[in-house]
């Protein structure tokens, strides 16, 4: 047996229960935050619950965070207190480690204290027993979840926990002049999908407006080929290795073989999407990689999904398909062309 918490983008938690569901049988779930975060136990052991998961990697489960010990909230000061002890009665886990501690609060819960007060606390707890309080690079996470009236605590290392952010909530730096919250989107992708793009050297961009993703590329030292009817930001007007084409996707050609990275972020209907992606097949180098924003239009986001990697199956070894922390109604699609 088991415990855990999972956590998906807000309004997909029945969709991260089903995927558990097919992966793992006997998952009885409770919910702790409407349509995000629940709870669930397993028959199977929390080293099999990782094994399966880590195997078959959920499109949905954002976060999986495990529950090793459950502290009753007081709403006083002896919560703290008990948080204390718990962590330092299991002390030989966490000596001599760089250990995180991350605290989500539901906005139920009777805690009365913040998350960053929690973790002033339980860093100088972690000092005490000789480990290394971090934010980034764990060895180990402390997850401590306030439901209304319990304190869910878990240890557990950050591949298995699906992130190294709590509740696999990432974040990055808005940086000054950013032409889209669109960028983040690719950037999470080249993190969980384990990618490096600067190793690519000519990209394909359908529905590059305003530009967010292409100045990423840019950035990282790519010629990119931008495709959009809507207007570029000016910032990127006269870019050396920017190639700009104002048109309609379906009206481009060019030679076969010309890239190697396609990235594609059209808000438009999957099946259009699909067909206009696989129209330009031919211009990619073999095993070149995509990255595709597939739009979650209608009420069966799975079925959506099923019938998108079919098609794309064709041309395409479906890599990952993955709901990121930046997506809202889509997932983000990884492939690489076949030969
Ligand atoms: C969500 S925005 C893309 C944002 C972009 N990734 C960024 O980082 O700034 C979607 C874009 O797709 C474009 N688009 C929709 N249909 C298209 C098509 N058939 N051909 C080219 N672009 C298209 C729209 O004009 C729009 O600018």
């Amino acid at each position: 047996m088991s415990r855990w918490i999972g956590t998906a983008n807000q309004g997909y938690s029945p969709y991260a229960i089903e995927e558990l569901r097919r992966l793992l049988d006997g998952v009885k779930v409770t919910q702790l935050a409407a349509g995000e975060t629940f709870l669930f136990d397993s028959e199977r052991t929390a080293d099999d619950v990782a094994a399966a998961v880590a195997a078959d990697k959920p499109i949905f489960l954002r976060h999986l965070q495990p529950v090793d010990r459950t502290v009753e909230i007081k709403g006083n000061a002896d919560d703290l207190q008990e948080l204390s002890e718990t962590i330092r009665r299991s002390r030989l886990l966490f000596e001599d480690k760089k250990v995180a501690i991350h605290v989500r609060r539901s906005n139920k819960t009777a805690f009365p204290y913040s998350a960053s007060d929690t973790k002033a606390v339980l860093d100088a707890v972690l000092e005490e027993l000789d480990a290394e309080p971090v934010v980034q690079n764990p060895d180990l996470i402390i997850a401590i979840y306030a439901a209304a009236s319990e304190l869910y605590v878990g240890f557990g290392r950050p591949e298995d926990m699906l992130s190294d952010w709590p509740g696999g909530a990432i974040r990055f730096q808005r940086e000054e002049g950013q032409i889209s919250r669109a960028k983040f989107k690719l950037l999470e992708a080249e993190r969980e999908f384990g990618l490096d793009y600067s190793k690519f050297r000519n990209a394909v961009d359908i529905g590059a407006a305003p530009g967010g993703w292409t100045s990423l590329l840019l950035e990282r030292g790519l010629r990119v080929t931008a495709i959009d009817p809507g207007e570029m930001h000016p910032s990127l007007a006269g870019h050396p290795a920017l190639t700009y084409l104002k048109r309609n996707a379906s009206e481009v050609k060019f030679k076969p073989g010309s890239f190697d990275l396609l990235v594609c972020d059209m808000s438009w209907s999957p099946m259009q999407m699909c067909r206009l992606v696989l129209d330009l097949e031919e211009t990619l180098a073999p095993h070149a990689t995509a990255i595709i924003t597939i739009k979650l239009m209608h009420k069966k986001p799975l079925q959506t999904i099923r019938e998108v990697k079919e098609r794309f199956s064709t041309a395409f070894i479906i890599k990952r398909a993955k709901q990121l922390f930046h997506n809202r109604e889509e997932i983000t699609l990884y492939l690489e062309k076949k030969q």
